[in-house]
């Protein structure tokens, strides 16, 4: 047994608290004022994509390069090899490695590792459990980001710190969480990480999706009513577009697969396909209570939301985007330095 401390890693916002996530935001607000420091001076972030993304890695590589420091982005399976995952595995497949060594030796040489790694899509179970991420935070000796796993943290800060930007205090503020269509079953991590950051500052939530086998899984619905307990607003589903966009003063979206399909999704495609009318739109964005819009991105136009609502001043999606540049160096400097 190593007496070693365990770093403090950025796996999940339920591990932090708002306290500590509010001046994490304050911090940000002060790097979108002043982006250029040498906060991370000799420093070295791992930034290691299983998936594609551009907003995550350039935000990453320009916030790091802006505070002074140097980032390494790795594809494991791509520019680096095929990493095994599985514990105690004969490893006679196509990994060349496995993710003991990756994460220890990364260890030695940045200060901190970020890890992108989607779900399989195969069984829900099994994706759950959030394997990748959880190998690297056990064996690396360095913090460890979560950059898209079965949650999206990072992007919960972005979305908080405009929201906060345009609503002021979300405490109490009316925040709906709409399914939208999308041609193919996607990730639920941005809907999970909806429910957890808005429920964290207390808002109104309304979870909006076409049946209960499109509700997300139980552990997020639950973390949501516990922070609702802890944290003050409300949290309810509903399956009525009218009643759930009526009043709204904040409207995010996202597609995700049912979970009730996973892993069949040629089952779920004829019954997906019924829903296309999910479609963020003027007429319901008109029933709202003048909200402001937003998507993490990326955005298939004229099938999540029409080109109007997403051309619309009450569109907030680019600016949520840039904000993930402000709040992810708030992070590493904190992770690094102990700041704010
Ligand atoms: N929102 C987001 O994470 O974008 P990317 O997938 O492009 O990184």
């Amino acid at each position: 047994m190593s007496n070693i401390p365990k770093p403090k890693h950025f796996l999940t916002t339920q591990d932090w608290s708002q306290n500590e996530l509010s001046q994490l935001l304050e911090q940000a607000s002060r790097y979108k004022a002043n982006p250029i420091s040498d906060a991370l001076r000799n420093k070295t972030v791992a930034l290691v994509f299983f998936n594609p993304s551009l907003r995550t890695r350039t935000s990453f590589e320009v916030g790091v390069f802006q505070m002074g420091g140097h980032a390494v982005v790795l594809s494991p399976g791509k520019d680096a090899w095929p990493i095994e995952i599985e514990p105690g595995m004969v490893m006679d497949g196509d990994a060349e490695e496995h993710i003991i060594e990756a994460a220890k030796v990364l260890s030695r040489y940045c200060d901190v590792i970020a890890v992108r790694a989607f779900p399989k899509f195969q069984n829900w179970l099994v994706d759950r459990q959030d394997k990748v991420l959880s190998a690297f935070a056990e064996y690396a000796s360095v913090p460890v980001v979560n950059m898209e796993t079965i949650v999206h943290p990072c992007q919960e800060l972005a979305l908080m710190q405009t929201i906060q930007e345009h609503l002021g205090k979300p405490q109490k503020r009316k925040f709906l969480l709409t399914w939208t269509y999308h041609p193919q079953p996607l990730n639920t991590a941005v809907a999970n990480s909806a429910l957890l950051i808005a429920s964290k500052f207390g808002m109104d939530i309304t979870l909006l999706c076409p049946t209960e086998d499109y509700l997300l899984d139980e552990r997020y619905m639950q973390a949501a009513r516990d922070n609702i307990d802890e944290y003050g607003g409300s949290f309810k589903t509903t399956y009525d577009i009218e009643e759930a966009y009526t009043g709204a003063e904040f409207v995010y979206t996202k597609s995700w697969g049912a979970l009730a399909s996973f892993g069949n999704w040629a089952a779920e495609k004829p019954v997906r396909d019924r829903y296309k009318h999910f479609i963020v739109n003027e007429e319901k964005m008109a029933l709202t209570d003048n909200a402001f819009f937003s998507h993490c991105l990326p955005a298939r136009r004229n099938i999540k939301m029409t080109d109007a609502v997403m051309d619309a001043d009450y569109c907030l999606a680019i600016q949520e985007a840039e904000n993930r540049l402000h709040v992810q160096k708030a992070l590493l400097d904190h992770l690094i330095n102990g700041a704010a």
